[in-house]
């Protein structure tokens, strides 16, 4: 029997390579995918998967992996928890769709009332349920808009929101992700996010008072936008893409402030930092601020595609019947969601802080050792290792990243890029210090390989 909210223990031994990689089975699928799938997926290691369990997956040809990316940082109760599969297949026999746009059903109030129940927000709440965060993220925008008579919208250099036309408009990750695509969404705009390892103003954290914001006061509202005329800012309270950026502590408070002098709507965009995967059910807990709106995604479903949007009540005031989703709210996603949301309070959510602490710890001892090592930083399972080339220049080293991944992937580790040269360890938050010190093991291993 599993101790909830835990899944029974991985029958077998784990990780384990048992072929070359990609093994035989693994070689066939991609030369099948090279000739017919959209090549628009570039991808770090040429994994097959067959299944996955916990903390483990597997490929075709019988490699079992330690997965430190979750399907990133999505399959936050582990792979097919047995609580979350079961709920899944008794909704699937009840109803599977019918389109909460037209009718109702009990399961999509369940979870709006969950949501709006643990939603750290004073006040009255009310959700909206869609499928993608990209989706959720277009609905924040377009509530945002007509709720304040107002077009601007604010975001963040190295943000990620998705790639939708309005969610691209204010991702600023990575050109490659807007290259060709422009023109984009009008009154969109960015400013610098407080990221301290690399300082946009060049102060020092210790002795700094959130300086990187006065390119959005003292140099956009003085000069180019007037803030009455700003519906939103939308910012991610850790930054994920970017490079799992936790931001310097008063950030966000002093963000808060700054909305709330002008009317600003603020929108915490939680699709990677919420769902219990920092130590807290949403990452903005940490910084104590209090948001119009939250967006989640990702973690809520366990792999099931659903997000939310969950506004003020006073925020959330639509033209009747503008907007809508045929998909949001699922009936089989809601019930995924809220079988993932009963075992994240029921204890997830400490584990990944707990657990969370181990990892960094333990990345800390392996930063002595490693000098390609330049930052190790994040809260809970939310962790980033930053490569350089010099520790004292800071230069990226995206190429010795691109190798650490290789060669954890040869060793059974899976993980993930992020930012410009950093990796991102995002695992189930069922992990345990037994499989935190065995990711660590192999990391070790990797960047003492590194050529
Ligand atoms: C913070 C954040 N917002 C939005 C999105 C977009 O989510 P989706 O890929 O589900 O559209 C992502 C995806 O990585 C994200 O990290």
């Amino acid at each position: 029997m599993a101790r909830l909210p835990f899944p029974p223990d991985y029958p077998g031994e784990y990780p384990k390579i048992a072929t070359p990689l990609p093994g035989p089975k693994a070689k066939e699928l991609i030369a099948r995918d090279a000739r017919t799938v959209s090549q628009n997926l570039s991808k770090d290691v040429p994994l097959v998967v067959a299944r996955a369990q916990g903390m483990v997956v597997e490929d075709v040809d019988g490699n079992r992996f330690l997965d430190f990316a979750a399907g990133i940082s999505t399959v936050s109760t582990g792979h097919c928890h047995p609580e979350v599969v079961k709920a899944i297949q008794e909704q699937a026999g009840k109803l599977i769709h019918i389109c909460y746009t037209d009718f109702f059903y009990p399961v999509y109030v369940d979870l709006c009332e969950e949501l709006a129940r643990i939603a750290p927000m004073s006040g009255g709440k009310r959700v909206f349920l869609t499928n993608s965060g990209a989706e959720a993220v277009e609905t924040a925008m377009k509530l945002a808009r007509v709720r304040t008579g107002r077009q601007k919208i604010v975001g963040f250099y190295g943000a990620f929101h998705g790639r939708t036309f309005g969610a691209m408009s204010l991702t600023a990750s990575k050109p490659v992700q807007r290259r060709g695509y422009g023109p984009f969404l009008p009154e969109v705009e960015h400013t610098h996010y407080a990221y301290c390892y690399r300082c946009p103003v060049n102060r020092k954290p210790e002795s700094c008072a959130v300086e990187c914001l006065e390119l959005l006061t003292e140099s956009y509202f003085h000069h180019t936008i007037d803030p009455q005329e700003v519906a939103a800012v939308i910012v991610e309270p850790v930054q994920g893409e970017g490079g799992f950026i936790p931001p310097h502590p008063e950030f966000l408070p002093k963000l808060q402030a700054l909305c709330r002098q002008h009317g600003i709507l603020l929108i915490a965009d939680e699709v990677q930092s919420g769902m219990g995967r920092t130590g807290k059910m949403f990452a903005l807990e940490h910084y104590g601020i209090d948001p119009d709106m939250i967006i989640l995604a990702k973690g809520i479903g366990s792999g099931m595609p659903i997000s939310a949007v969950i506004a003020r009540d006073s925020v959330m005031k639509w033209n009747d019947g503008g907007h809508g989703s045929t998909f949001g709210g699922n009936p089989v996603s809601c019930a995924s969601a809220l079988a993932t949301l009963r075992l994240l309070q029921g204890g997830l959510v400490d584990n990944a802080g707990k657990v969370g602490r181990h990892l960094i710890e333990k990345l800390k001892g392996l930063q002595q050792k490693h000098r390609l090592i330049g930052d190790v930083r994040g809260i809970g399972l939310m962790v980033g290792i930053e490569l350089v080339k010099d520790r004292a220049t800071r230069e990226p080293a995206p190429h010795e990243r691109h190798q650490v991944i290789v060669s954890s992937f040869e060793r059974g580790l899976l993980i993930l890029p992020c930012g410009s040269s950093t990796i991102r360890l995002s695992p189930p938050l069922i992990a345990s210090a037994a499989d935190v010190d065995k990711a660590v093991d192999i990391l070790d291993a990797a960047f003492a390989a590194v050529r």
